[in-house]
């Protein structure tokens, strides 16, 4: 059994141990149990906790509100238009604000030094729901859903396709080295997770038995993969002129017929979401008009085919997020 993880901040997967995020996981599928034959587990009632939202969620935002709720908590969401944060007030004034009325602070924003500092300064612990450089609870449910199909994750194949050195794939760099998973972040050589954080992955990558691979090439990264992962090609905060250049840059790692083909015959599909697989979207209409493009980083077809499990992922955001919520607030 990990040390209990009650009063922890939950911002970043390189804080907590193997056996903490065991301990996670394992908590999650009771409360997916729980969810799933209608057990009533408001656990936290009496509690409240606050969102903090500097850019937009849909599952995230969901999936703590929901999470809340079931534990029988308080939720108040507040968007970057209805607080004072970092216009009228410092973030340092504002955590001890709102640690002063919450019993726990989700943020998702800009760069992880704000939700760290949050973290600080608060006194009561804060969640991570994305920062520029990490996406902590995202990883919980893609690990659970990899669990689910597999029975396992240890000693498994998972590799990421596209733009390698963004939150999700270096939040998977970081969930793969402590559980054992090879991970390959297979894109141009160019746009590959930080260096120091590659280094620091490796070194835990070695105490558990697994490999962290970086390659430009398709056929050599993606052969008998277990696990194909892949993310929007340009991010949320980042300006939207970057898409031209990264179409160019990364429409040679497209998830499609011929990468799933090449992986194991049983490999399953993994997506963040949201995702750019038809134009039912603005953006993806947008980007149709002017570079032609009709799916982006994954076609339609893998996206809609059996090995895609990326609703069962989008699901356990909310058991993951309701585990590491108990965990930290009982
Ligand atoms: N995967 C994820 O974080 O989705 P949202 O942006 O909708 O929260
Ligand atoms: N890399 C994406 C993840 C969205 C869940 C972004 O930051 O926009």
């Amino acid at each position: 059994m990990p040390r209990s993880l009650s009063g922890r901040n939950f911002l970043k997967l390189l804080d907590f141990t193997t056996e903490e995020i065991q301990y996670l996981l394992e908590l999650s599928k009771d409360f997916k149990r729980l969810k799933r034959t209608g057990t009533p587990h408001k656990y936290l009632s009496g509690k409240n906790i606050v969102l903090l939202f500097e850019k937009t969620s849909t599952r995230t935002r969901c999936s703590f509100e929901v999470a809340g709720n079931d534990l029988g908590m308080g939720v108040t969401y507040l968007d970057p238009a209805s607080s004072q944060m970092g216009n009228k007030e410092s973030l340092e004034d504002t955590a001890k604000v709102l640690g002063r009325m919450f019993d726990g602070i989700e943020y998702r924003g800009f760069d992880q030094n704000i939700v760290e500092d949050l973290g600080r300064y608060a006194g009561v612990p804060v969640w991570n729901g994305l920062t520029t450089e990490f996406h902590p609870t995202q990883m919980l449910a893609d690990v659970l859903t990899i669990e689910e199909n597999f029975g396992r994750y240890k000693g498994l194949k998972m590799v990421f396709m596209g733009d390698a050195r963004n939150n999700v794939a270096n939040s998977l760099m970081v969930v793969s080295a402590k559980l054992g998973i090879n991970f390959v972040a297979c894109g141009p050589k160019d746009n590959m997770p930080d260096e120091k954080l590659v280094a620091t992955c490796r070194e835990i990558a070695k105490e558990h038995d697994c490999t962290i691979t970086l390659t430009d090439d398709v056929k050599e990264g993606t052969k008998n993969a277990d696990v194909i992962y892949t993310d929007i090609w340009v991010s949320m905060g980042e300006p939207a002129e970057l898409w031209e250049k990264r179409i160019k840059l990364l429409s040679p790692y497209q998830v499609n017929d011929e990468v799933m083909a090449n992986a194991n015959p049983d490999a399953i599909f993994l997506h963040c979401l949201p995702s750019f697989h038809d134009l039912e979207t603005s953006v993806g209409r947008e980007i149709h008009e002017k570079f032609g493009l009709k799916e982006m980083e994954v076609t339609d077809k893998v996206f809609r085919s059996p090995q895609s499990k990326v609703f069962d992922e989008a699901e356990n955001r909310m058991h993951t997020i309701k585990a590491v919520m108990y965990a930290t607030l009982k």
